[in-house]
């Protein structure tokens, strides 16, 4: 493919995470599907290159994040919008919004390239679309950049709340999340509660720590592990009966009930599985499965795997509420229904004898086919 952009490696500096999507994403049990849409935008004063890609609108306006990130190449950034907007679709279904899935990938390193006049600029490519992808926050972007982009763009969400906004979508990631382990701990031992099990969080950033508050509530013990000690001192200073250990390796080898990993994607590789003392494994990260097959492996060594991206969409139930005028009780309360969608995709991947990912993604395509297939009935002129 020729490089719209006419990036190369020396103009975008080496990829510096791994928090891309991977084989693991959701919709990868067959249907891949095909883009709806995908849009090239770029302004050369402000320096903007950006992609918007709409996987699918058959719930509604596709609603996703906007990544600013350095790709080392314009391929790797169309490879990660495109996974990353099929993913939201997933996710929106079972989080059971009336919205599609999208997701805009700005190339660049945030640090050094975000502007207000580029942000500007990216808001004018949104509103062009007329409300077909509405934008939020994800890696590189905060609710700040979101105010930004909203004066120039009706279609944004996850603005500060000084602006009408719903704020730091991680406080309904990390709850929802926390519904997600309830639903794996009924599933495997009879009862939701976590009282006296014993959960290792790798991670304890803006999802992470939150999660851990739930779990100390809970009366959970709580081993934590986080490359930044920082991170890791914060969380004990709030509960200093929580442990640290030095990584996921060390983390993994605890004699833990759960694993939350709640860091970068590709947690779950082959090593980590082969390792693994936890019976159940329930984290707010992104795309947690390093490779497709890693469900099974989970699957195989009796690991129930709450999958990712049904147990994090408490963030996009959050910023989705605020489309309607932010109400947190409201939002709250259907983040607390990803409880019922967890217990029940654990259900069905029993009956049908798949590992829970495949149950996930089978049950977002039939919402987001029969849910779909409804428009078209005529409404009249
Ligand atoms: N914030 C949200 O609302 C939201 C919603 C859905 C999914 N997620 C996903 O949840 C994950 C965490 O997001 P966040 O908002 O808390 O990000 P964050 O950057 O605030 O926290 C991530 C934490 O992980 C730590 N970390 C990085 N690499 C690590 C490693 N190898 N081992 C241990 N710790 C490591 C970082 O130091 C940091 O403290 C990401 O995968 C993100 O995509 C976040």
């Amino acid at each position: 493919m020729t490089d719209v952009f006419g990036l190369s490696h020396k103009d975008t500096g080496p990829v510096t995470g791994n928090d891309v999507s991977t084989a693991g994403s959701a919709g990868t049990s067959g249907t891949q599907g095909v883009h709806e849409q995908v849009v090239f935008c770029a302004d050369e004063h402000s320096g903007l290159r950006a992609i918007i890609a709409i996987y699918s609108t058959a719930l509604g306006p596709s609603l996703g994040g906007t990544r600013f990130y350095p790709y080392a190449s314009e391929q790797a950034a169309l490879a990660d919008v495109l996974n990353l907007s099929r993913a939201m679709a997933y996710k929106n279904a079972l989080a059971g919004l009336d919205h599609g899935g999208g997701k805009a990938v700005i190339i660049g390193d945030p640090s050094r390239d975000k502007t207000e006049a580029l942000l500007r600029a990216y808001g004018r490519f949104v509103q062009s679309l007329g409300g077909r992808y509405l934008t939020a926050c994800d890696v590189g972007t905060y609710s700040e950049d979101m105010d930004v982009i909203a004066r120039e763009s009706r279609y944004v969400t996850g603005r500060t709340v000084a602006n009408g906004g719903a704020g730091d979508s991680s406080i309904l990631t990390a709850y929802g999340v926390f519904q997600g382990m309830r639903a794996a701990a009924e599933h495997v031992y009879g009862t939701p509660s976590l009282r006296g099990r014993r959960v290792g969080v790798e991670g304890v950033g803006k999802v992470g720590h939150r999660l851990v508050d739930h779990l100390v509530e809970d009366g959970a013990e709580v081993v934590v592990c986080d490359v930044n000690e920082q991170a890791v001192e914060r969380v004990r200073r709030r509960h200093p009966q929580v442990a640290a250990v030095a990584g996921r390796a060390e983390l993994i080898a605890e004699p833990i009930d759960v694993f939350a990993p709640c860091a970068l994607g590709g947690s779950l590789d082959d090593d980590t599985v082969a390792g693994m003392n936890a019976r159940i494994v329930c984290g707010g990260a992104n795309n947690q499965l390093a490779h497709a097959g890693v469900e099974k492996q989970l699957a195989d060594r009796g690991i129930l795997y709450a999958p990712d991206y049904v147990v994090n969409s408490g963030g996009v139930i959050q910023v989705a509420d605020e489309i309607h005028g932010f109400n947190m009780d409201r939002a709250r309360a259907k983040a607390a229904q990803i409880y019922d969608t967890t217990l029940k995709i654990f259900r069905i991947a029993a009956e049908e004898g798949v590992p829970p990912a495949v149950a996930a993604d089978r049950l977002a395509e039939r919402r987001m086919s029969e849910v779909g297939r409804i428009r078209a009935i005529w409404l009249g002129q």
